[in-house]
């Protein structure tokens, strides 16, 4: 019986490391090549540029404009080379060789090993990509929170955007448990809270959204209604009008975490 559960537990082991989604971390190198270290996206950059001359090469050959196909060629290498100077420890992903024999090949106009190099040269990109490009996008391209502090209207008290979110989502479960145990007043203390710091998330979105509209997704009319729809509901001690209250909410949150929170939660993950 023990052997057999071990059996069955190497198994399952195994099964899991085979659905396992590995994320590397990008190299420190990089951190310069990316805000607030640099003033653009530098390496990302460099990526458009050999894509362009990758086509411009490539479109070239095909109609014959040998001149134009080489000056492409030419800078599809100098953008490929340079990502070992930016990140020397990507070395083994490039092709070097087979770059040289590309630019050669266009030089001699041979469509034959033209094609060949080309796609060495553009599984080499595939392979690179496949293993970085996702957590390189994560960490370097979506915002932090970490420096981002939300005034809690209730307390008055300074709170990070986890620790705000736990009150926020305090207030709202005690609401629904309050009303559900018939508690009004309590309930109702509840709601006006949750009210306040919900409305007070706006404080935040100008942190990285330079314009006013976003907050219309989230807090507009529709939101607005279904806050006053709370409060007064629980006065009432309107079930159905409650219920729906609570859900068109709960729908705003749900949206917000599917733009906001789950990229956070990626990002956290290569940054421990
Ligand atoms: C050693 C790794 C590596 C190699 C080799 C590489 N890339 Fe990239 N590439 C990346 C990474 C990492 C990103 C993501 C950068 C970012 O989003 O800031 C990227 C992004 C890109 C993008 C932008 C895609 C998007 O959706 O934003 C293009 C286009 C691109 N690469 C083209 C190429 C081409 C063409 C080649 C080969 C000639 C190539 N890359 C070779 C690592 C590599
Ligand atoms: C830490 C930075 C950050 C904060 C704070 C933030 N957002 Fe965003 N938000 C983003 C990013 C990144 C995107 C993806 C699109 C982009 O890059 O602009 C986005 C996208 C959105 C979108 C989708 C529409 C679009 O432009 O793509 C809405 C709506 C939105 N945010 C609303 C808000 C609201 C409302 C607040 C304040 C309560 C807020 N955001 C706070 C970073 C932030
Ligand atoms: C404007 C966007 C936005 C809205 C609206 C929003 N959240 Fe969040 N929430 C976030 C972000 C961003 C995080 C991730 C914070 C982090 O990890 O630093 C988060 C995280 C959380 C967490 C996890 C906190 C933890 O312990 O890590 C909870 C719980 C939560 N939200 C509850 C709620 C509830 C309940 C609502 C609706 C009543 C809501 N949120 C509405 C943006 C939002």
């Amino acid at each position: 019986m023990k052997r057999i559960l071990v059996g069955i537990m190497a198994l399952s082991l195994t099964a899991f490391a085979g659905n396992t989604v590995k994320l590397k971390k990008p190299p420190k190198e990089l951190d310069k090549y990316y805000p607030p270290n640099a003033k653009a996206p530098l390496f990302l950059y460099n990526m458009y540029q050999a894509s362009t001359s990758f086509t411009g090469m490539l479109t070239n050959v095909q109609q014959k404009d040998w001149k134009n196909a080489e000056k492409w060629a030419g800078r599809l290498k100098e953008s490929y080379f340079k990502i070992e100077k930016m990140v020397p420890s990507w070395k083994k992903y490039l092709r070097k060789n087979e770059m040289e024999k590309l630019v050669e090949a266009v030089k001699n106009k041979n469509i034959a090993n033209i094609r060949k190099y080309a796609n060495l040269v553009g599984q080499s990109c595939s392979n690179c990509h496949k293993k970085n490009m996702l957590p390189v996008k994560v960490k370097y391209h979506y915002p932090s929170v970490d420096l981002i502090s939300i005034e809690d209207p209730v307390s008055g008290m300074d709170y990070s955007v986890e620790d705000y979110m736990k009150k926020l989502s305090t207030s709202y479960k005690l609401t629904k448990v309050f009303f559900d145990d018939d508690k009004t007043k309590r309930a109702l203390k509840s709601a006006v809270d949750f009210t306040k710091r919900f409305k007070a998330l706006t404080q935040s979105c100008s942190e990285c959204h330079t314009n006013k509209i976003v907050e219309n997704v989230y807090f507009g009319k529709k939101t607005n209604k279904a806050l006053r729809n709370l409060v007064q509901s629980v006065r009432q001690k309107n079930k159905k009008n409650f219920m729906q209250a609570m859900n068109s909410i709960g729908g705003v949150c749900y949206k917000c975490h599917n733009v906001h929170e789950t990229p956070l939660m990626l990002k956290s993950k290569l940054e421990k």
